[in-house]
């Protein structure tokens, strides 16, 4: 029997960090043997919040490194960009006339990003960001979308939209349901916001010790634990969070020594720096590997690429028999 198939994506911001891991990235290796994958570079997406496209090629060569650093298999699974498959652009168009502004309107991850960017002027793009996802996903006939919570409106529209298109001209496309990540976002090292780049909060896939070090030296822990000997709550602790997913086996002693007062802060920050440093130990060695041969990264794209086109290209064909514009 053949496998399920699964559509994911994310845009292209540069190098990932360990929030992309847990949330999204983590999930998707997981997934890959089971179902078949396919992993796309929303590089059309990152127009809808920014029109400057001058990283975006070299923004999308970094994240497909870290994608296959962090053990997505190019043979099993294709990765590949929206902006160089046209179907995309073109289901996109259609797909725009099975929809409603004012549904589109409702939507309240582009409401959020709308109020968290302060945008004044919503342009037509951004309100159709959801319908370009619908695209994406409809296109595979993915079935299941291995995303984070945020994503979930998305995935509403574009079962709205492939119910509506299939009651319109006839059964094509499946509708996908969202498959969650048990572990949620993780916060940022200020710990007031979710991990961002542009919130300048990250750790990256590709940090060496170091570096973590320092970063995490700067991490904030529970305010009232001031030092070493004062009891603390590792449940308001960010860096606990940390230990939580990073060092699953010493979180009940770390638990007890931080209620106790035993466990100084900066005892449980090198820990936490020298746990993740190891996990992470394998992705920076196999990084370094794909960094040094380019060309082998823009192969496994350009394969990715072609074994998108073709699926991509069988379903428009379906879509325009359907229409009667074949
Ligand atoms: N909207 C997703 C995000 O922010 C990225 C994305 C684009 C996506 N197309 C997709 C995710 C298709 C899943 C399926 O991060």
């Amino acid at each position: 029997m053949s496998k399920k198939r699964i559509l994911s994506g994310m845009r292209p911001s540069g190098k990932l960090h360990i929030g992309h891991y847990v949330g999204a990235l983590e999930n998707w290796v997981n997934l890959q043997n089971e179902y078949e994958s396919f992993h796309l570079i929303a590089d059309y997406h990152v127009l809808t919040t920014d029109l400057n496209t001058s990283d975006v090629y070299d923004n999308s060569i970094e994240m497909l490194i870290d994608w296959l650093a962090a053990g997505l298999n190019p043979q099993l699974s294709p990765m590949f960009r929206q902006s160089q498959i046209k179907e995309h652009t073109e289901l996109t168009l259609i797909f725009g006339m099975l929809i409603t502004v004012s549904r589109l309107e409702r939507n309240p991850t582009v409401k959020e990003q709308v109020r968290d960017l302060n945008i004044d002027n919503v342009i037509f793009g951004h309100l159709g960001y959801p319908v370009l996802q619908a695209a994406d996903i409809l296109l595979y006939k993915g079935v299941g979308v291995p995303v984070g919570e945020d994503q979930v409106p998305h995935i509403e529209i574009t079962r709205e939209i492939a119910r509506r298109f299939n009651n319109q001209y006839g059964e094509v496309f499946p509708e996908p349901e969202p498959l969650l990540t048990n572990f949620s976002r993780l916060m940022g090292l200020d710990g007031s916001a979710k991990m961002s780049k542009s919130l300048n909060n990250t750790i990256l896939l590709s940090d060496e010790s170091d570096i973590i070090k320092s970063k995490l030296k700067k991490a904030v822990t529970d305010p009232q634990k001031i030092r070493k000997g004062d009891p603390g709550n590792p449940q308001i602790c960010l860096v606990f969070s940390y230990h939580k997913k990073f060092n699953t086996s010493e979180v009940p002693q770390i638990d007890i020594d931080c209620r106790s007062g035993a466990l100084g802060c900066v005892d449980c920050k090198l820990k936490c720096a020298s746990r993740l440093s190891e996990f992470l130990e394998p992705m920076r060695e196999k990084r370094n590997y794909y960094q040094s041969r380019k060309n082998e990264v823009l192969e496994i794209l350009d394969d990715g690429e072609k074994r998108a086109k073709k699926v991509a290209a069988a379903t428009m064909m379906e879509v325009h028999e359907k229409m009667k514009m074949g």
